[in-house]
């Protein structure tokens, strides 16, 4: 089988934005308690950060973490998290039936961003509170000083205002799931006011109003268009969520499913500009795709009431990080809407790193394409003329086997092509580069394979899964030819 991609330096589709390089700590399960913080762990440090998770979560670069749900922030009190902890109370979460015992809340959470090198995404709890408490918590972040919440953070040690940029209005609110769940006119208007009052109070912040919770909702994409409709003029960005589950045990159907994030991307791009025109805005809508990722069947028992419990710590396999690796690439090639993308979650619900308590840590093979979209998809990407042979399942027709994103680094002059092929037989793949000149030569070509599609990593085995050297590249006055393995993830670099 062969395929090929053409790209030339002039079609592009956009500059990928650093905070494509998102992800998401929730309290829910053993996200934070357990996972990146846990006191008495001996790698911990002072704060009780996991300093082993910490070095995991660095090599990812990650460039913002959503923070603190999800289903969770739907009915948590932001102030049970700051000041002394002995004074926090311990309460339950009803979202996921667990007790918060609040021992980190938002400045821990700021804390440990800052040493991960990431800023902070904030979402307001727009379920059971609404406008007086995201106002006040605003007002605890980012207000200079001289008033009670601003003080207050003073008074916690924390002298400068910490200025969070981007602010989420809420979580799922169209899901029977959620705590106080609204109609779309009931949150548009409770997003709208709570907007308004937000930028009144800190005019440099940008605001994300809640889109639909998935694509199968009924509301989909009504809720989306109604909520636009209110939010137009106050949000800067529509949130989007998806997580892909394997339905049966087709793995054909399984890698074909990001397709189905592409559509709805397309979908809510349409609904975005239909009321762009309705309101004849010059303002184009932007996305935040601020939680996604692939999922599957837990691989622990969750007990509820505990502190810390795992609630799915699941040991991902290869062909999950297929999939994965078909989803990041698909957020990429939307690089011109999407702004902010936050792989959910970080640590040990769906996670990209795995903890025992008190133990290791290690990586799911789901790290690896975020690792390396990360480090070399940083750029331009473009736009990239595919031919490939195609495949149909009984629920998917012209699934490309060979799924690519080229990305160019204007700076460095690099050229990076990130490709999954979804087949079981190898593909030669030709390039077409003629457009970069005869200068540009092969420099990597990285593989994630194995020849078992259920192969996992464990804490006894955490390199089963890895990446490994592939087999090159030639390239001859612009024209490069490769082979790219079965059922594998791919990164060639050519600078
Ligand atoms: O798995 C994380 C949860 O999924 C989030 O709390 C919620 O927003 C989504 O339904």
């Amino acid at each position: 089988k062969s395929a090929s991609l053409t790209v030339s330096k002039d079609y592009k589709i956009g500059k990928i934005s650093d905070r494509m390089f998102g992800s998401f700590v929730e309290h829910m399960g053993s996200v934070v308690y357990n996972g990146i913080y846990e006191p008495g762990h001996p790698t911990a440090d002072e704060n009780g950060f996991r300093q082993d998770v910490m070095d995991l979560v660095k090599e990812l670069q990650l460039s913002v973490v959503r923070y603190p749900g999800g289903n969770f922030t739907s009915g948590y009190n932001w102030e049970d998290g700051i000041g002394p902890k002995e004074a926090r109370p311990s309460r339950i979460d009803p979202a996921w039936r667990q007790i918060e015992p609040n021992t980190f809340g938002l400045n821990e959470f700021m804390q440990w961003t800052r040493q991960v090198g990431a800023e902070a995404i904030m979402t307001v709890n727009l379920g059971t509170r609404g406008i007086e408490q995201a106002k006040d918590i605003l007002e605890y972040c980012n207000f200079a000083g001289g008033t009670m919440w601003s003080d207050l953070r003073k008074s916690h040690g924390i002298l400068e205002p910490y200025r969070i940029k981007t602010w989420c209005l809420g979580n799922e609110l169209d899901g029977e799931w959620q705590i106080a769940r609204k109609t779309a006119a009931q949150y548009g208007q409770l997003a709208l006011e709570t907007a308004k009052v937000m930028k009144w109070v800190d005019p440099d912040i940008e605001l994300v109003a809640v889109g639909s919770s998935a694509r199968h909702m009924s509301t989909f994409p009504e809720w989306d268009r109604t909520v636009l409709e209110y939010t137009y003029d106050h949000a800067d960005m529509l949130s989007l969520h998806h997580y892909i589950g394997k339905r049966e045990n087709d793995t054909a159907s399984y890698l074909a499913m990001p397709m189905e994030m592409e559509r709805q991307i397309e979908e809510v791009i349409a609904a975005c500009d239909y009321v762009r025109g309705v309101k004849r805005s010059n303002k184009v809508m932007q996305l935040s795709f601020d939680e996604w990722n692939v999922w599957r069947e837990p691989d622990v028992a969750y007990t509820p009431w505990q502190i810390g419990c795992p609630y799915d710590w699941v040991k991902f396999h290869m062909e999950d990080a297929l999939v994965f690796g078909s989803a990041m690439l698909t957020l990429l090639r939307h690089a011109d809407r999407i702004q902010i993308a936050c792989q959910s979650l970080l640590v040990n619900t769906i996670p990209m790193i795995l903890t025992e308590k008190g133990g290791k840590a290690w990586r799911n093979p789901t790290f690896y394409p975020f690792l390396h979209a990360s480090r070399y998809g940083r750029g331009v990407v473009l736009r990239s003329l595919v031919s490939s042979p195609k495949y149909d399942t009984a629920k998917y027709s012209d699934v490309p086997i060979i799924d690519p994103v080229t990305v160019y680094n204007e700076e460095t002059g690099e050229l990076t092509v990130f490709v999954v092929n979804r087949g079981d037989e190898p593909v030669k793949l030709e390039f077409d580069f003629r457009d970069f000149g005869g200068a540009l030569a092969f420099a990597q070509h990285i593989v994630l394979k194995h020849e078992r599609l259920n192969a996992v990593n464990t804490s006894d085995n955490p390199f089963e899964i890895a990446p490994q050297a592939g087999s090159g590249a030639t390239i001859d006055g612009g024209r490069a030819e490769a082979w790219v393995d079965p059922y594998s993830w791919n990164v060639w670099r050519f600078r």
